[in-house]
């Protein structure tokens, strides 16, 4: 094989788009008054309600914070179960560990990573005690699961669907012949964002919650801000004046919650950020193509394949993930890995199945061989780079060196 190292610049395996912009947006909010609970956060909420049309939009200090504001509003507890994916970031299941809840895990279907419809129905069926009170089915990569169908199973059965969006800004499904985009909670209680960097739009940290459900839209406000109530109050001889007005500087905490704020100057990145959103979609659409379409020209699917695309759905591409048969090259994937890192070329696997981490395996008693399709899929996985600024001709190098490294040329 050709040893050239540090061939050219670091191609990571996803990673932000700041122009200036974006700096400008920034600077301008600095030198404002208001540097957090100012107007910006509003604007960027409102931004993000007409993308997505829904009727409620909040914004947050992360996904992370998205997801546990989502199961701390429908209310759940330790007598409750969420069901979701273990093919996921690790937050999809602890939010509900956040709030006591148990998590019980879902197979995926081995060709897309999606949740199983199947296997969800399977678990909804047993759960003969009605314990199920949540699912968390996450658009993994950018690739829409089957939300109308999965919400019709939740609906039968008395169960809230909080989509974890965090992969799929900007994605969409068709249902019955119209277009709905994953968010606009046309077939969920919630959606859950994140901001983080790698994401399609980045706020340094950051999150929201979508919804279509008033009452839910306030609890999600109240809780991200310590539980402060300003309208409705137990005190009410504290909270009143003698005429009968509620004091100017009352206000009441009648829950324990964290602060989850969202501040102006993420709020700020951001609306400078979502003006690239429809850019940065397309681009990453044709950075798949053409990998796609490369792949099928250079191997051999049973060796290499990427995931198996559905139809009526965009994907919204945060990920391009590799399936490669690493037992029949006989390399191992720390080492494909490792060759690629010294040539500049950074990979990483998405995700170590959830079922798999010790906090997991303590509480659940979780084992290999538990989610036969996950674990499949895991032991192929390898995300390649996939973000806007990605040339042809750095995607070409990342498959030729692939390439290079698994016949060992
Ligand atoms: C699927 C998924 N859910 C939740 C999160 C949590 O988001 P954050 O990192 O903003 O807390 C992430 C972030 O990586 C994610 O990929």
């Amino acid at each position: 094989m050709e040893q050239t190292k540090n061939r050219t610049g670091f191609l990571p395996y996803g990673r932000q788009n700041i122009d200036d912009d974006d700096i400008e947006a920034v600077v301008k909010v600095l030198k404002s008054d208001w540097l957090t609970q100012g107007p910006t956060i509003e604007l960027f909420e409102d931004r993000l309600k007409e993308q997505l049309n829904a009727e409620y939009v909040i914004a947050c200090a992360n996904g992370t914070a998205a997801l546990h504001l989502t199961m701390m509003a429908l209310g759940l507890n330790k007598d409750d179960i969420v069901l979701t994916t273990p093919i996921t970031f690790i937050a999809s299941a602890n939010c509900a560990r956040f709030v006591g809840a148990s998590v019980k895990f879902v197979d995926v279907d081995y060709d897309t990573a999606l949740i199983s419809y199947e296997k969800l129905e399977e678990a909804i069926y047993a759960d003969k005690d009605n314990k199920i009170k949540a699912v968390v089915p996450v658009h993994f990569t950018g690739l829409p699961v089957d939300l109308p169908k999965i919400y019709q199973l939740c609906q039968n059965n008395g169960i809230a669907v909080v989509d974890d969006c965090c992969h799929a800004l900007g994605a969409w499904f068709e249902h019955d012949g119209n277009r709905y985009l994953i968010g606009g909670n046309n077939y969920s209680s919630m959606s859950a964002f994140s901001f983080h960097p790698v994401k399609h739009i980045a706020t340094g940290e950051g999150g929201a919650v979508s919804t279509n459900d008033k009452e839910l839209a306030e609890k999600l406000r109240r809780f991200r801000n310590h539980g402060i109530n300003r309208e409705v109050f137990v005190n009410t001889e504290m909270a009143y004046s003698q005429i009968g007005e509620i004091n100017p500087w009352y206000h009441e905490m009648q829950e324990l919650c964290p602060n989850y704020r969202m501040n102006d100057i993420q709020a700020a990145l951001g609306i400078s950020q979502h003006n690239k959103l429809d850019h940065s979609l397309k681009r990453r659409n044709e950075i798949a193509r053409y990998y796609t379409g490369k792949i099928a020209e250079m191997f051999d699917p049973e060796e290499v394949r990427p995931l198996k695309q559905k139809e009526g759905v965009y994907n919204a591409y945060h990920l391009y993930v590799l399936q490669i048969n690493f037992k029949k090259f006989n390399i191992p994937r720390a080492e494909l890995m490792n060759k690629l890192r010294e040539i500049n070329i950074g990979t990483q696997v998405h995700y170590i199945p959830v079922h798999l981490q010790p906090y997991y395996r303590n509480l659940l008693n979780s084992k290999p061989g538990d989610f036969p399709n996950a674990e499949r899929y895991y032991e192929q996985a390898l995300s390649i780079p996939m973000y806007p600024q990605l040339t042809d001709c750095d995607c070409d190098r990342v498959l030729d060196d692939i390439k290079k490294i698994l016949y060992r040329d």
